[in-house]
Order: C-alpha cells, then sequence, then structure tokens
C-alpha cells in the first residue's frame, strides 16, 4: 500500500512534519506516533468524541497500546457548541490529573472541533507540548488539521481565542469518510471548492471532475472500488499540497500582507459564513456548509463590482451544485447578518476585509470601505432572496 506524503517544512519551526494519506492507516497509528515523535513519550492522551471514538477508536488505541505507549482517553461533548472554555478546562484537567508531562503528547481523533481544541488545549499545557492529528471528517483532512492554527469560540465570537501551534504529524486515512453523514461531506467539499477557486484551475477542475465522479450523496458506496479509493486519496493530496503551500509562506497570517497568496485568502467565504453561522445562533448550518453559501456571495460580489466575469461565477455555481444540497437562506434575517459582520474577526478597525476573486485561482483582498455598503446590501438582498 503507497502512502502519500506531504512535508510540512516551515522556516521558524524546529520540527517539520508530513501529512501522510492513506487507507487502512489507522491500524499503523501506533508506528506513525513513534515515527513523528523524535522523543518517543510514554504517555499519550487521545482526545476524541463518543461517536468517532466508537467508530474508530479501538483501531488507534489498540495500534498505540501495541507500541507500548500508555493511553489515556478523554471524549469531549460532540458539536461546535463544545468547542468552548468548559470543554478546554475538562481536557486540561484531564491532561494534569493523567499527569502528561513535557515529554508527552496529545492525539486528536475527530473533526476539526476535536481537532481545534485539543490543539489549543496542547498549546497552552505546560507552555505546549506535542500533538498529532488524525483527522476524521473531509474537512478537517483538507484544512483544519494542517496548518497549526488551533482555539475555541468565545460568547464574543467564534474562533476567537486560539494558538498557532503546529501538529508533529498528520494522519488521513481516508476510509474513516465511509461513516461521514452525507451534511458533513456537503460541508468538507464546500472548503474543498472554496480553496480550489483560489487555488488554481488544476485544482479546480480536479474538484469539479472529482464531485462529478462522486456524489456525496452515495458516497458509501463508492468504497468498495479502487479506483476510488485512489482518486480520493489524490484528491485529499492536491487539496492538502495547496493548504500547505500558503501556510508555508505565511505561517501566522500576517497582518501586513495583502497580497493574493497571504494565508487571509483562506478565509474566501468566510465573512458572510461566520456572519451566516452568527445570525442564525449556529444552528441552522455547518460550518462548512455556511462556507458554501459564502464563496458564491463573495463572488458575486466580485461581479458586482465588476472585477470577475460572469462566465468563471457560472463555474463556480456550477461545482457548488455537486456538492449536495445546503440548508435554505431565505428565512435567514438580512439585518443580523449585516449586525453579525461587525464581529467579524476579520475586522481591521473599522474596515471589513473582503477576498474576492478576479478570476479563478486570483484571488484578491479589497478593504471594505472600497465597496459601496448600497451595492453590499443590494447584492446580499438579492443572493438570500435565490
Ligand atoms: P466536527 O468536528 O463537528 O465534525 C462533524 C461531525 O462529524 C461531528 O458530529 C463528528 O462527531 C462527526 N464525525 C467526525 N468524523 C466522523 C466519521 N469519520 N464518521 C462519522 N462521523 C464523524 O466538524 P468539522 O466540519 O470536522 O470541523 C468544523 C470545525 O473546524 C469548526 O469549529 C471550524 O471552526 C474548524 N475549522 C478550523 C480550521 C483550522 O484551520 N484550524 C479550518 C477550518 C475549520
Ligand atoms: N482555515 C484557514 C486557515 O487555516 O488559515
Amino acid at each position: 500500500m503507497k502512502i502519500k506524503k506531504i512535508a510540512v517544512e516551515l522556516q521558524n519551526n524546529p520540527h517539520e512534519y508530513a501529512v501522510e494519506i492513506g487507507h487502512g492507516l489507522l491500524e499503523k497509528s501506533g508506528e506513525w506516533a513513534r515515527k513523528c515523535l523524535s522523543r518517543p513519550p510514554k504517555k499519550i492522551a487521545v482526545i476524541s468524541n463518543q461517536k468517532v471514538f466508537g467508530l474508530y477508536g479501538d483501531a488507534a488505541r489498540d495500534s498505540l497500546a501495541g507500541e507500548n505507549f500508555e493511553v489515556h482517553v478523554f471524549l469531549m461533548k460532540d458539536g461546535e457548541r463544545y468547542k468552548n472554555f468548559r470543554s478546554l478546562k475538562q481536557v486540561l484537567k484531564f491532561l494534569g490529573e493523567t499527569k502528561l508531562t513535557r515529554t508527552d503528547a496529545v492525539v486528536a481523533l475527530g473533526g476539526g472541533v476535536v481537532g481545534d481544541l485539543a490543539g489549543f488545549a496542547s498549546a497552552i499545557f505546560l507552555r505546549g507540548i506535542s500533538f498529532l492529528q488524525i483527522p476524521t471528517t473531509l474537512l478537517a483532512m483538507i484544512d483544519s488539521s494542517v496548518g497549526g492554527k488551533t482555539g475555541v469560540n468565545a460568547e464574543f465570537g467564534k474562533n476567537l481565542i486560539g494558538a498557532f501551534h503546529q501538529p508533529r504529524g498528520v494522519l488521513i486515512d481516508v476510509e474513516t469518510l465511509k461513516t461521514l453523514p452525507r451534511r458533513e461531506l456537503t460541508a468538507g467539499f464546500c472548503e474543498a471548492v472554496k480553496q480550489a477557486a483560489i487555488a488554481d484551475r488544476k485544482l479546480f477542475n480536479q474538484t469539479a471532475d472529482f464531485l462529478e465522479n462522486y456524489s456525496p450523496n452515495n458516497f458509501k458506496s463508492y468504497f468498495t472500488g479502487e479506483k476510488f479509493i485512489s482518486e480520493l486519496e489524490d484528491f485529499i493530496h492536491a487539496q492538502v499540497s495547496f493548504k500547505t503551500e500558503i501556510v508555508l509562506q505565511d505561517e501566522r497570517e500576517s497582518t501586513d500582507r495583502h497580497d493574493g497568496k497571504s494565508r487571509k485568502i483562506l478565509n474566501f467565504g468566510h465573512t458572510l459564513a461566520h456572519a451566516l453561522e452568527k445570525a442564525t445562533d449556529y444552528k441552522h448550518f455547518k460550518h462548512g456548509e455556511a462556507v458554501g453559501y459564502g464563496i458564491l456571495f463573495a463572488a458575486e460580489l466580485s461581479k458586482s463590482i465588476k472585477i470577475f466575469d460572469d462566465n468563471e461565477l457560472k463555474l463556480l455555481d456550477d461545482v457548488l451544485q455537486r456538492v449536495g444540497k445546503l440548508p435554505d437562506t431565505r428565512k435567514v434575517s438580512l439585518e443580523k447578518v449585516f449586525e453579525a459582520f461587525a464581529f467579524d474577526k476579520k475586522n481591521i478597525g473599522e474596515s471589513l476585509q473582503w477576498i474576492l476573486l478576479e478570476g479563478i485561482g486570483k484571488p484578491k483582498i479589497v478593504e471594505g470601505t472600497n465597496i459601496s455598503p448600497t451595492i453590499i446590501h443590494q447584492t446580499l438582498k438579492k443572493f438570500l432572496e435565490k
């Protein structure tokens, strides 16, 4: 079995790490953890939730224990609303009571919620201990597990408390996607289309073709075919390669950068996405689904200010039609969305920054003050009513 690898060689980080992609890899997580952690720890704390651990916990735990790690498991509650201080405190207490030392390690087994929270706990426990990511959702595989952004939500906004803390390795076993519910797949594919649209034609076409051949509605049925598994691995490899390329040259998302390769471009679609999530109390949309709407709106806005072509917009719309059904937006209050814009963490001074498109693969960061509020209002009103 061939494992596909992407090296993440960060400039100021003494620990380069790799993202490894394949199938049947969970059973080898012990060997992998030993390889990633140059100084093998005695204890490993696995942070997961009941659902994911019920599906994949035994395979990971047995393999880690097989390599003589002392394995301790903490299961957090499942859901975005638990990516908060309370869960963080519980995880930190668990790490303390388990008496993890600075040479021990944390393994995050789950989606972006588990990864972000376990990563943040690892960043601050004993001022930073090693952590490894085993992402089990598509979104976490192609986006959140790579690049070292960790954190929790606060009552004043999402992801506003956190730290950059790079993992020491990322293990992607694509077979875990077999059990992922359709809506979660759709959410992950929205993030994939986001990355493809700001990357280049090649990744855009690969993503479009993959979605044309393999509908998220029937995803589970494809896993019997070797060709599918190989193409799924290639697709995830291409997506992670792009994410890595951006992270490598702007690891900490410099506030001074405004060019088309700034890490900020990964926030394409997020201005509206965060506002939609907030305006609906985080109950109506999954994060990725909101990003799906967010990228289409950013493209519409780009067209409204005449920097993006109608044909390109149609291409993007066509690909988004393939990701699966998104929740209705017609009942979302326009006023609440505007209120929520004000809270967006990408606020710099008085101005929102929009990540727009000048073409597929050509993101452009535009200061909110440079776009007339009337245009934003009209474009958004039309968009939500569609
Ligand atoms: P999630 O972690 O909530 O997982 C979605 C659901 O799928 C959960 O119910 C989970 O238990 C379940 N699940 C996970 N793996 C499964 C599997 N293989 N089979 C069946 N069920 C499974 O959601 P997510 O979409 O993975 O992550 C969203 C989070 O990621 C958000 O909090 C977002 O802010 C964050 N995020 C972070 C970054 C970053 O760079 N750190 C980037 C993007 C998103
Ligand atoms: N998901 C955005 C980033 O990693 O920067």
